[in-house]
């Protein structure tokens, strides 16, 4: 009864929600448009200072024809915005309603091994049944959460949401998004292809299509951005793009890219100046067969500006600087990506997870690691448990300190990166592009 109540209380929510859309939606209903909504945020139950404790319910949700989720934590797609300082521990209670196993990986985040939310040695989550997830923050930057079992089929769900880590020395704006991408494909049916070679029909924004986000002029805002989409790349353009961080927080100094390209599980930070006209943001069509591919450059959110005036502030941010470290020239561990759509079939070094060889490095030590893309394919590297320096992409290194956990080699790529190895444990290491991990693009990197 009580289920009931909160689902028809829902659906009043949701219907008088549509009343005011209505207001500035466009007669045809695929091209509507509506007030940006931003994912909920997590409640902290804790009342310690240094203590962030969240619960989360992972259940399904009402799937009616057309509506694209079928999971979710907490009620919503996206998850819970969770929000924490450096340094602060991080407690959350995962219960799993959804009906079979599940677990939660904290993509980016260096945890300790047995909360990876791996089921590599470990068992998931049993249905009807509760975990804590447990650590300590020392990193700073958007990261996020998902499940790391059936994951391409879990994620597809809905199941995901950010993890904000903020450092208190990184100065206010005049307003912060979380910006939550998720594709949409051409078939109709939710499941069973997992936009897998379909054609992507448009990306949703926190869960709704082509939202409009209204502003005063003369506003600097902060944006968090993460793809979430199980295949589909963004390539973000909108009008004098500051980009401020990427996967492991603020980059060296500030960087003015002409467009900020999304992988599958890549975040960035950047700031959107918001002054006398207003913009959309949109993405270039990107293929994974190589760079763009071709179609029109799709809106994917609008900037509508209430009283145009010029942006006079400026911020300065702590950019942490910093040099490229030079490539010492050695390789201790070399991975081959090979595989082709043609045949549906990937592989690391000619090896299928979970019939992989595992490769070890002594804890503290420091390795280099190539990576080659032999595949006519792009494939979003990225490594649980630690994350990496990049030293080069075919012998040129990067134009400043390049800190990530999740990296795009592009067709016949060679990726060189710098590994300090001071987690222990048996890290996951595959392509982000969930059904090439799920075909067995995936390997164990174990540091011991
Ligand atoms: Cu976000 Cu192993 O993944
Ligand atoms: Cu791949």
């Amino acid at each position: 009864m009580r289920q009931l109540l909160v689902f028809v209380f829902a659906a009043l929510v949701f219907v008088s929600c549509k009343k005011e859309q209505t207001l500035t939606s466009a007669p045809i209903i695929q091209e509507r448009s509506q007030s940006l909504s931003l994912p909920p945020e997590a409640i902290d139950q804790s009342s310690e200072p240094d203590l962030v404790r969240v619960e989360l319910t992972a259940s399904l949700i009402p799937n009616s024809d057309g509506q694209a989720y079928q999971y979710a934590y907490n009620g919503s797609v996206p998850g819970p915005t969770i929000r924490a300082k450096r340094g602060d521990t991080l407690e959350v209670v995962l219960n799993n309603r959804l009906g079979f196993p599940t677990t939660i990986h904290w993509h980016g985040v260096d945890v300790p091994w047995e909360m990876d939310g791996v089921t590599w040695m470990r068992a998931p989550i049993a249905d009807g049944t509760s975990f804590t997830y447990r650590f300590t923050l020392n990193q700073v930057g958007s990261f996020w959460y998902h499940p790391h079992f059936n994951t391409e089929h879990q994620v597809d769900g809905g199941l995901y949401g950010m993890l904000v880590v903020e450092d208190p020395a990184e100065p206010e704006v005049d307003d912060e998004l979380v910006l939550v991408f998720d594709s949409a494909h051409e078939d109709k049916a939710p499941h069973g292809a997992h936009g897998h070679g379909r054609k992507i029909t448009h990306w949703r924004v926190n869960g709704e299509r082509l939202p409009i986000y209204e502003s005063e002029g003369g506003r600097i805002v902060r944006v968090r951005l993460v793809n979430t989409s199980n295949v589909g790349f963004l390539a973000l353009r909108w009008p004098s793009i500051r980009q401020i961080g990427s996967d492991q927080g603020l980059l060296p100094s500030l960087q003015k890219p002409s467009r900020i390209l999304l992988a599958p599980g890549d975040r960035a930070d950047a700031l959107l100046y918001i002054g006398e006209n207003d913009f959309n943001i949109v993405t270039d069509i990107y293929s994974l067969n190589g760079g763009d591919a071709v179609g029109e450059p799709m809106d994917i959110m609008k900037v509508q500006v209430q009283n145009p005036r010029a942006v006079t502030t400026t911020v300065t941010w702590p950019f942490p600087g910093g040099t490229v470290t030079p490539d010492p020239g050695h390789t201790d561990i070399l991975y081959a990506f090979a595989g082709s759509d043609r045949t549906g079939q990937w592989f690391i070094n000619g090896e299928k997870f979970p019939n992989i060889k595992i490769e070890t490095i002594p804890l503290g030590e420091t390795k280099v690691i190539e990576i080659r893309n032999l595949s006519p394919t792009e494939h979003p590297f990225h490594l649980h448990g630690m994350s990496f320096e990049i030293l080069s992409v075919n012998g040129i290194p990067p134009p400043y300190k390049m800190i990530e956990d999740t990296f795009t080699l592009k067709i016949r790529d060679r990726l060189r990166l710098l590994l300090h190895a001071n987690n222990p444990g048996d890290w996951m290491t595959h392509c982000h592009i969930l059904p090439h991990a799920g075909d067995g693009m995936m390997t164990v990197l174990r540091v011991q």
